[in-house]
């Protein structure tokens, strides 16, 4: 503000703290003068904007949407704060910010107002995916009860004295509060893996045997539509038993391998072949430590790869009419996912259509121990 250097006491080095001022400030931040030309800005206002020089242009020229450049006005006219907000795209991605426009005492007549903003993004997409969440979960509730409503009243009116009819209703009835039953134990697993994905776990777990526990346990569904479920370990049992140790979670672990196995007997088709392979891998692919690798493929119709970043979010499917008629809730990769992240490991997806899925679970073995 060399413009009022003469005015003030110590003026020489007023710019200077103003500036030092503006620097102190986290956000982007412009100082806007009553001539309404930008007469300064920090470090992060100046990067805003794309590293252009602002300083000394006219506010409208960079600022240009209509209720930002309002507040301006307003603040500089009535010298009291304005908020407003400032959206923009960049990219693909929409950004939202606060702003906020406070005025200044400029040391004299002379009007001025400092433009902060504060990037609200993620704020949004969090309400956002709140809001679609308790839409999705209300449809997914709300078809399974309509069809519920709908067997009743059949049941108490034309049904009523048809008992072949009767037992077909009731049938599909209790496939319905199946679906609700599973979803609503689903919902409930997320929230509690949700919770505690930033707890450490602390037993003591050897994935192979659980893997195996896993297998024995799965093999009742596999045996209904004729799936070979194929165990495929990279050493002796014994030895790897104690070599793919790790600090984990039993269930949530048994858990992430029973939802990937059933999904490969589910998706890999009747008749088919799922293999389980569980490796153990000294170091390398980003881990510091050795790792477990274990390995679910099928060799059923697969997808498009396109569709893999997004097969983790809670309700994705890639087929929703096959998902649904298989029973599936849209939910078992976004639980396994929670707890590969809590568990400080990583899920790779692998498909091709027509070419079946791999999907592949490396979690950190336990360190090794001093001698
Ligand atoms: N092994 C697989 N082969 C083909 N598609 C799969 C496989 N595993 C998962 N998917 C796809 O990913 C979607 C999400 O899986 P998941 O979260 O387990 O939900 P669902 O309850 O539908 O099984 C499924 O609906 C399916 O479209
Ligand atoms: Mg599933």
């Amino acid at each position: 503000m060399a413009r009022d250097a003469g005015h003030l006491d110590g003026a020489p080095r007023e710019e200077g703290f103003v500036r030092s001022l503006l620097e102190a400030i986290p956000l982007p931040a412009f100082l806007i003068s009553g001539d309404e030309k930008i007469e300064m800005t920090n470090a992060p206002g100046a990067q805003f904007f794309g590293d252009i020089a602002l300083e000394g242009r006219h506010y409208m020229a960079v600022m240009r949407q209509p209720s930002l450049v309002s507040a301006i006005e307003r603040a500089l006219n009535t010298q009291s704060a304005v908020p407003t907000r400032y959206l923009r795209s960049m990219g693909d991605r929409q950004e939202s910010f606060r702003v906020l426009v406070s005025p200044v005492a400029h040391g004299g007549p002379e009007r001025a107002v400092i433009v902060t903003f504060e990037d609200v993004t993620d704020l949004h997409l969090a309400k956002e995916m709140r809001r679609d969440f308790v839409a999705n979960v209300s449809h997914e509730l709300k078809t399974p009860l309509t069809a519920m409503i709908g067997f009743i009243e059949t049941l108490q009116g034309a049904a009523s004295e048809d008992p072949a009819a009767r037992a077909r209703f009731l049938g599909i009835m209790g496939a319905e509060a199946e679906r609700m039953n599973r979803l609503v134990a689903d919902l409930l697993s997320l929230s509690r893996v949700e919770s505690d994905e930033r707890v450490r776990p602390t037993q003591t777990v050897s994935v192979s045997q659980l893997v195996d526990s896993t297998l024995r346990a799965l093999r009742p569904l596999a045996d209904k539509t004729d799936v070979t479920l194929d165990l495929r370990l990279s050493e002796p049992p014994e030895d790897l038993a104690l070599k793919s140790t790790v600090i984990g979670d039993g269930d949530q672990l048994q858990q992430v391998f029973t939802n990937l196995i059933e999904n490969a007997i589910k998706y890999g088709g009747t008749g088919g072949e799922v293999i389980v392979a569980v490796t153990v891998h000294r170091q390398g692919l980003g881990f510091q430590s050795g790792f477990v690798q274990v390995d679910v493929i099928d060799k059923g119709d697969g997808f498009d790869p396109v569709h893999i970043p997004r097969l983790t979010e809670r309700f994705y499917r890639v087929d929703d009419h096959r998902s649904r008629g298989l029973g599936g809730t849209g939910l078992g990769l976004a639980i396994v996912k929670h707890i590969v992240n809590r568990h400080k490991g990583r899920l790779r997806i692998e498909s091709a259509l027509g070419k079946g899925a791999r999907f592949s679970v490396l979690l950190p073995t336990d360190s090794p121990k001093p001698l």
